[in-house]
């Protein structure tokens, strides 16, 4: 090990294989410090860094990857409907999501996925060890995090899938797009005392409660029943309001760190072909706090 070794202690050649997050903001982004680690521990001859790309800039940026070979590219806010435009191919979820996160340079070829809800779902049932088959699911808010989430859900066969937001018709819009894949009913945020009492998992993906208004909460936990698994999108803070509350309530609880970690992990997975070191990269983003 000497000067020439990268952040990530892998010493860089002519064959490194280069990848990156593009965003706009990017620089408090800890993609880098967790795939950096990621390939290290995998022993992948491999850099990941982070690129600030203005909206005007895009499509340079992407063609720019393309022609240097990069291996793959994740995607942040505000790029991640854009750069569907200036890719090969995209994934079937990631079509139905609206939105891509990940791209793998494949064959010459750029291709989209999303790997946020599927990741999401992973760290739900790998960190509380349960299934979701059968299972009963509310979901609060319908924005961009929710679609990905419930499209993720839809796939394990749960019996039935409430989505509660504030703007009720926006749930109703989702729950419908959604349909054909599992039973997904939407309804407004007022409405959720009439089934969260039904719910096996309780699933908070609204940013309500995350750093700095973390004394908020998107509904009120006194409405929880003692068995619920109650999980947040939220990682910073770790604990949310919502989960705390849940907490002394008896409830189950699941904070958002292993979706970063996961969604992630999927990412690597697809470029590398290898299983993500999810134990390395989660201790690596908690570290780096
Ligand atoms: P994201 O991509 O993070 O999901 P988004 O697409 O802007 O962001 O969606 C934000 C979600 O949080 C919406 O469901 C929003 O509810 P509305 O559709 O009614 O706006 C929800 N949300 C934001 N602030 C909220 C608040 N104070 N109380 C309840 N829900 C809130």
């Amino acid at each position: 090990m000497g000067a020439k070794d990268n952040m990530s202690g892998t010493r860089m050649n002519a064959e490194t294989r280069f990848y990156g997050v593009i965003g706009d903001p990017v620089k408090h982004s800890k993609s880098p410090v967790m795939l950096n680690a990621a390939f290290a521990a995998v022993g992948i001859n491999a850099v990941y860094g982070a690129f600030h790309i203005k909206s005007t800039e895009l499509r340079q940026a992407v063609n720019g990857f393309r022609a240097l070979g990069f291996g793959g590219i994740n995607v942040t806010i505000p790029h991640k409907l854009a750069i569907m435009e200036y890719i090969d191919e995209i994934d079937e979820g990631a079509k139905v999501i609206g939105a891509v996160n990940t791209v793998v340079h494949e064959d010459g070829k750029l291709i989209g996925y999303n790997t946020d809800g599927i990741g999401y779902v992973r760290a739900l049932k790998e960190e509380n060890r349960v299934s979701l088959a059968g299972s009963r699911i509310l979901v609060i808010g319908a924005g961009g995090a929710a679609r990905g989430v419930v499209y993720a859900l839809a796939q394990e066969k749960p019996k039935q899938i409430w989505i509660a937001n504030r703007t009720a018709a926006k749930a109703e819009q989702l729950a419908d797009s959604l349909n054909e894949f599992a039973s997904v009913t939407g309804m407004a945020l007022q409405e959720i005392k009439e089934v969260i009492g039904d719910a096996d998992v309780v699933i908070n993906t609204t940013a309500v409660g995350m750093h700095p208004y973390i004394e908020e909460m998107p509904f009120q936990p006194d409405l929880l029943k003692g068995n619920t698994l109650v999980s947040d999108l939220i990682y910073n803070p770790l604990t949310t309001k919502l989960l705390a509350e849940a907490k002394q309530k008896g409830c189950r609880i699941h904070g958002g760190l292993g979706m970063f970690v996961y969604q992630g992990a999927y990412a690597f997975e697809y470029w590398t072909g290898r299983q993500a070191p999810v134990d390395i990269m989660r201790q690596t983003v908690l570290n780096s706090f």
